[in-house]
């Protein structure tokens, strides 16, 4: 019989696209995927360390594996991603469940490391392998209607708060050519929006095709022009016209850019190591709004970083005002051992303080998003349908090119459908509309 896999996948995009990667290099050696723990033989957590609460989270759920292991001691139990590159060995004495740890960069060796764990073992293997990028693997998807297409892996920026340069390595890019292949056959299966990630999208560059991310998004769109494309996350630093170019000059491209800001003032910019102030960053958001009518914007904030001043944090406020995103992803600043703000800077921002900031974040952006989405009611917009809604089994769920959720009547409609909704309703968060007859 064939043994059973359970991911488990926490954390962004990435992870996501990586548990689909694991995925394929375990079916190859003989696993069959599985969606229940208590079937598996193999649990595997791929998992994020980007805040304290994200490492938190793991530890408890491997607590509720406990059980589970002693009840049958075949299971193995792997912790795959950034925290065990973030942790290290330490992370075996963290939980006594743990069989194996990998690294982003080790998964092709995933079977021979639980292997050698299942002969009693703990193994690990955290290597970094600078050119690793999975290119030659076709990742076992979820059935569904949007794939993502990781493009590139690692990050070379060192902003100050984060750990992902230490988790993920060096950057590194994957051939323009096989990401145009796996394009195609994403078409080709009826998928009908493809977003391609990397931390860092706009680092992406194929030495020998000489391609930047730009070339590599125009060549996208154009080999599937049936199919919504998307990418992320764009560093603002890098966020050049000719990305704009693209996007402007291929309507398949969805006419929005996630542009993390994580902060309104331009002292905290630099303290955080972002490479660009206020003012250069609102200048590249004219620009967008310029070259492309009707984008819609979304960003990254986080609050309470080192020394931030009630005046910096109002800095970001005024941000929101002056922008009005769509959608902000909003974050109280979490120390990260081993990155430069946590050796040089002293968290000085208290809890209570961060919480009370990153509420008035929230509830400034709220209203902004609902008067945009308002602002909708009695227009007509495409809608890419997804999936049955949650509410009720008489309505889909699906996206506009800018990213926003529309739930509508379902009629004959199907998910993969492209639907013209009038909307009637808007939420913060929601549309609500019929298809257009
Ligand atoms: N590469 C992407 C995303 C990185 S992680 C980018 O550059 O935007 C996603 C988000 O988590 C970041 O944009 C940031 O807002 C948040 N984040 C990262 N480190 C954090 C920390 N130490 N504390 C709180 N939020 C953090
Ligand atoms: Fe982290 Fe900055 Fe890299 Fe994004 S660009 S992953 S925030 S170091
Ligand atoms: Fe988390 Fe790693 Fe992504 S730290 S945000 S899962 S790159």
């Amino acid at each position: 019989m064939k043994k059973k896999v359970c991911i488990r996948t926490f954390g962004c995009q990435m992870n996501m696209a990586d548990s689909e990667i694991m995925t394929a290099i375990l079916e190859k050696e003989g696993y069959v995927p599985c969606d229940s723990e208590a079937e598996a033989d193999l649990v595997l957590l791929n998992t994020c360390a980007v805040r304290d609460n994200a490492v938190q989270k793991i530890l408890n759920q491997l607590d509720q594996l406990k059980g589970m292991k002693r009840a049958r001691p075949g299971l193995m139990v792997g912790v795959t991603g950034c925290v065990p590159q973030y942790c290290r060995e330490e992370l075996f004495a963290m939980s006594d469940i743990i069989d194996v740890i990998a690294g982003p960069d080790s998964y092709r060796n995933l079977c021979a490391l639980v292997s050698k764990a299942s002969r009693g073992e703990r193994v690990s293997d955290l290597e970094f392998r600078s050119t690793e990028s999975y290119a030659d693997i076709e990742p076992v998807r979820k059935e569904g209607i949007s794939a993502f297409i990781p493009v590139m892996r690692g990050c070379n920026n060192m902003c100050a708060y984060c750990v992902v340069p230490f988790t993920r390595g060096r950057e590194r890019s994957r051939p323009m050519s096989s990401v145009l292949f796996e394009a195609e056959r994403l078409a080709e299966k009826g998928f009908g929006e493809i977003t391609l990630l990397g931390q860092n999208v706009n680092s992406y560059h194929d030495v020998d095709a000489k391609a930047g991310f730009p070339v590599l998004l125009d060549a996208v769109a154009k080999r599937v022009p049936g199919v919504r494309i998307r990418f992320t996350t764009s560093h603002p630093k890098d966020m050049s016209p000719r990305l704009i170019e693209a996007i402007g000059a291929n309507t398949n491209i969805c006419n929005t850019v996630h542009l993390p800001v994580q902060s309104g003032s331009s002292s905290m910019l630099a303290r955080m190591k972002r490479g660009h102030s206020r003012e250069e960053y609102l200048e590249k958001v004219g620009m967008i709004r310029k070259a492309l009518p009707g984008v819609t914007l979304s960003t990254d904030l986080i609050s309470g970083f080192p020394g931030e001043s009630v005046r910096e944090h109002e800095e970001t406020l005024s941000l929101l005002r002056d922008v009005r995103y769509d959608y902000a992803y909003t974050f109280c600043y979490s120390v990260r051992p081993g990155t430069s703000a946590a050796e040089q800077l002293e968290d000085d921002v208290p809890e209570s303080e961060k919480k009370r900031r990153l509420q008035e974040i929230v509830n400034l952006q709220n209203g902004i998003s609902r008067e945009l989405f308002q602002a909708d009611i009695g227009k007509v917009v495409e809608v890419l349908a997804e999936s049955e809604s949650r509410r009720s089994s008489s309505q889909l769920m699906g996206r506009t090119e800018g990213n926003r959720v529309v739930v509508f009547d379902r009629v004959n409609y199907l998910p993969g459908d492209i639907v013209r909704v009038r909307i009637e309703e808007a939420t913060s968060a929601t549309l609500v509309g019929s298809p257009e007859v």
